[in-house]
């Protein structure tokens, strides 16, 4: 009787639960959805709109619906924070890794690596307990003075498109969602918070909307950020047009808009301009951060009120609601969400692989590199960055790090394993103070000189010079909320590697950092590599590609101008950038008018696109990197079919050593236009080839491939023409073209 009645109880419980369509991990999402959202009061609806912490979101406690937890984001996870404060939390647990820059990982032109680095990623992110990954940025590299550019993929669409669908895919697959950023034209950070752009519809999707759009049609990102910056008139955290109209409408996207932080500025635009998510509002400004009532967010108490009266529609509610659930089941209710693991060998392999293969060789004058360590009784190594922890600063994106192997570290490892008679001294030449947000070190010119002398006494000994500096994650270097204050390297450090480059001891200059700069002293180096951040195995790869463990096969994703006044924007003055203040402008429906405005004057023709049209030979092109082999590009061959064009060319390795190439395809109007770019990048692959080995490189081109935005009928167009396919290993170095 008694085993009876249990059983029947327990068939009970079941059937019970089996109703809960909401709770069935079996059950199709659209169905939990509308299961839970009928469950639901008003109440709670509003609660999972926005923050009830720093980074997480109420779930629905009663229903036993889970909370998301979200954390930055885009290079591995962020250190725990207090709840409600942006002071770290000092647990002991949440040491991670540090992958290596997202500009770093477009450098690769890999699309298998950044399919392995969303996987890593987004596991650590799982074993944390997370749901949402603020990341990765898409935000087109318009200035080489953008403080966040390292947290993107460069200056080309394509090649940023390419670069996140894999990424977001990966991670997506082990359940933790991608928080795309920042949505969109969030390419400066000189009063981020008030600037309004203003760009053409077509320079709009042609160039700032297309890596969004991939990401959004090909990797079905769950999520995305919107940015802090105004388009026409509204912030993007709420812009009706953006994101109801061409996020949501036109690209039917299903996702759920999450605010970037104090990004939502008015309850009736947050309500009706397309946010479903408020994060890190700082309610009215006065109250201090500990006192935040998260009940006060523009979609808590306002909205709430708004429903219960009966002056904003459930439907409003509920469209929003349902969005958010959507996530909730994607992620932190998601059967499939994977467990993840943190800080193992297999991440920290994934790291330095991309580290190695970002890395890119610019120079190398007489075969310097690989180092021939034989010939060498003493380096010195030169440079703050040898030993500097670059996971620090930054902004968001900081890091702590279980392990961040420096320079220094590694090449006296390295080194001194190939050849242990060698002697390897260091002086960092130069101080650059703490990395610190919002803040900035003055550094004492005595202790600056000082510090300079004894690296040049030291360098009257040796017989090779390693520099290792360039940018950092100090504040107005790369760094968010500040932009960088000057296209030249900071810190004395131009003068100190023309001083370095007197002595007779040739010189390696490896420098870090998201952005191009000037390098007045590029004719007195021997060699120079340019190294974005490549994270915990930072020192691993870069003495790895030195010593020519790893043959360097990174590509530049972003163009390196002689002089700044080369970018394409420049010659249109302050209001192309960094904008310009005290216009008068119509407000807003939330009656505000943006502080700063700023017009894209380059239009379509941002990074190689602008220095092809002004015939402005840029210092390194976009798409270029050497390699310590060389590589020979056939005859290419071109047949059209039903769906298009099929591009072959072979590519063979003409040198001693293994290596990779990356074929680059851009194809332009073969009667250039003025109002065409000369060539776009359309297509690219990676080869790996053996010496003597040959491989063919197979593209295909659409008609799709070759559309334009038309402003008249507000869509894409494509305009029968002749084409001329461009190849090459770099937008500069053409080895071949033909006509279609
Ligand atoms: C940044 C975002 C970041 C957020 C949370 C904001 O200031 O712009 O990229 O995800 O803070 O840290």
């Amino acid at each position: 009787m008694k085993k009876f009645l249990i059983l029947a109880s327990l068939a009970l419980i079941s059937s019970a639960v089996k109703a809960q369509t909401y709770l069935n991990p079996q059950a199709p999402i659209e169905e939990r959805v509308k299961d839970a959202l009928k469950r639901m009061t008003t109440e709670e609806k509003i609660k999972i709109l926005h923050a009830q912490s720093k980074f997480t979101s109420a779930g629905v406690p009663r229903l036993g619906i889970r909370q998301l937890n979200m954390d930055d984001g885009p290079h591995g996870v962020r250190e725990e924070l207090e709840w409600n404060t942006w002071s770290p939390a000092k647990w002991t647990n949440d040491y991670i890794v540090a992958f290596p820059s997202l500009t770093c990982l477009a450098a690769t032109w890999n699309r298998d690596l950044s399919n392995a680095y969303g996987n890593a990623v987004s596991e650590e992110f799982a074993f944390r307990g997370k749901d949402i990954m603020l990341g990765p940025g898409v935000n087109i590299q318009r200035t080489p003075m953008n403080g966040r550019a390292f947290e993107y993929m460069g200056e080309d669409p394509y090649l940023a498109g390419e670069i996140v669908v894999p990424y977001i895919k990966a991670a997506q697959k082990n359940g933790i969602a991608c928080c795309l950023k920042h949505f969109v034209l969030n390419d400066q950070e000189i009063d981020r918070f008030s600037v309004n752009v203003n760009v053409s519809e077509r320079a709009l999707h042609e160039i700032y909307l297309y890596p969004f759009k991939q990401a959004v049609e090909r990797a079905h990102v769950w999520t995305i950020m919107g940015s802090y910056n105004l388009w026409e008139g509204d912030h993007c955290c709420h812009n009706d047009k953006l994101i109801n109209g061409i996020l949501k409408k036109d690209w039917n996207w299903d996702g759920a808009l999450v605010s970037d932080w104090g990004g939502t500025t008015n309850t009736m635009q947050a309500i009706y301009g397309g946010l479903d998510i408020e994060m890190g509002t700082y309610t009215d400004g006065k109250l201090r951060e500990s006192a935040f009532g998260y009940d006060d967010y523009y979609l808590a108490k306002p909205f709430r009120e708004l429903v219960n009266d009966g002056k904003v529609p459930m439907s409003v509610l509920d469209e929003k609601a349902a969005r958010v659930l959507r996530t909730i089941f994607r992620t932190a209710m998601n059967p499939n969400k994977v467990i993840g693991n943190q800080c193992s060998e297999a991440h920290y392999d994934v790291c330095r692989q991309i580290a190695e293969e970002g890395i890119v060789l610019l120079k190398n004058e007489s075969s310097l590199l690989p180092l021939e360590l034989s010939k060498y009784k003493k380096i010195l190594v030169v440079g703050e960055n040898a030993t500097r922890s670059l996971t620090q600063g930054g902004g968001s994106s900081e890091l702590k790090t279980l392990r961040d192997i420096s320079p220094l570290e590694a090449l006296r490892t390295q080194l001194s394993n190939i050849n242990s008679q060698l002697s390897i001294d260091y002086a960092p030449g130069y101080a650059s103070g703490r990395a610190m947000y919002d803040h900035e070190d003055k550094v004492d010119p005595a202790k600056q000189e000082a510090l300079k002398q004894e690296a040049l006494e030291k360098a009257k000994n040796a017989d090779l010079i390693i520099y290792i500096g360039g940018l950092n994650k100090n504040h107005k270097q790369d760094c968010e909320n500040g932009d960088r204050e000057s296209y030249d390297l900071s810190f004395g450090q131009n003068e100190l590697i023309s001083a370095l480059a007197e002595f007779d001891a040739p010189m390696i200059v490896t420098n870090f950092g998201g952005n191009p700069y000037h390098m007045p002293w590029l004719n007195k180096v021997e060699g120079l590599l340019h190294c974005w951040y490549l994270g915990s195995e930072s020192g691993t790869a870069l003495a790895n590609v030195l010593t020519g463990k790893v043959n360097p096969s990174g590509k530049l994703p972003v163009t390196f101008a002689k002089n700044y006044e080369d970018y394409p924007y420049v010659k249109y003055g302050q209001e192309a950038y960094p904008g310009i203040t005290g216009v008068e402008t119509p407000k807003n429906s939330a009656g505000e008018m943006a502080r700063r405005q700023v017009y894209y004057k380059e239009d379509i023709f941002v990074g190689y696109r602008g220095f092809e049209k002004n015939k402005t030979k840029p210092l390194f092109p976009f798409g270029f990197g050497l390699s310590y082999t060389t590589f020979k590009y056939s005859k290419p061959a071109i047949t059209k079919d039903a769906e298009g064009w099929k591009l072959t060319i072979d590519v063979t390795n003409t040198g001693t050593r293994e290596g990779k190439e990356t074929v680059q395809l851009y194809v332009g109007q073969a009667k250039v236009a003025a109002t065409r770019p000369i060539k776009e990048l359309k297509n690219f692959t990676k080869l790996s080839l053996k010496p003597g080995e040959t491989k063919t490189a197979t593209f295909r081109i659409t008609e799709k491939d070759l559309m334009t935005w038309d402003e008249q009928t507000h869509n894409w167009k494509y305009e029968p023409t002749k084409f001329m396919a461009y190849i090459g290993a770099s937008s500069n170095e053409i080895k071949s073209k033909i006509s279609f």
